[in-house]
């Protein structure tokens, strides 16, 4: 492919892009609890660029975590859920993290990135919400990687 062709494609690429809008950026976390791994960097592709990341109702937002597991895994869980005063796990949430969101096996003391898209559903109420995530061994019911953080649907 060469000359108008090439620059007709580019030009389609990038405008897919800017429909899709939201660049990543880095946010912030918690930790879990003393025993489980945190990311070493958390990036979000959020509406806003700073303070506590803004999702829009009826669109997906691409998450990224950044770690290195201490442990070998082949079959990893991964679990989402508000965190208020109950834990209510997000509905429609693809579970099976080997299934796409990471390179499997992960293999302990390997930088590794797990990616998902998280679809906020019409039917939430626009406010802040706390969310903790986790990824777990399902074979051994280890942990893998733990987070919170908060989002604010808007
Ligand atoms: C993880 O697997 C690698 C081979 O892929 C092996 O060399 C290593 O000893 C294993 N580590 C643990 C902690 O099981």
């Amino acid at each position: 492919m060469k000359g108008p062709c090439a620059v007709a494609v580019v030009v389609v690429v990038a405008l897919i892009n800017l429909s899709e809008g939201f660049q990543p950026r880095r946010i912030m976390f918690a930790r879990c609890s003393s025993e489980e791994q945190v990311p070493r960097a958390l990036f979000m592709t959020c509406a806003n660029r700073h303070g506590v990341c803004e999702v829009r109702l009826g669109q997906s937002h691409n998450l990224r975590a950044i770690f290195i597991p201490q442990l070998n895994s082949s079959d990893v869980d991964s679990y989402v859920r508000w965190n208020g005063w109950m834990e209510i796990p997000l509905p429609d949430q693809q579970r099976d993290a080997c299934d796409g969101e990471l390179a499997c096996p992960l293999v302990a003391g390997q930088m590794t990135q797990f990616t998902y898209s998280l679809q906020i559903q019409n039917f939430w109420p626009r406010k802040e919400y706390p969310v903790i995530w986790s990824l777990t061994d399902r074979k051994t019911d280890e942990p893998l990687l733990c987070f919170k953080f908060k989002i604010n649907i808007i």
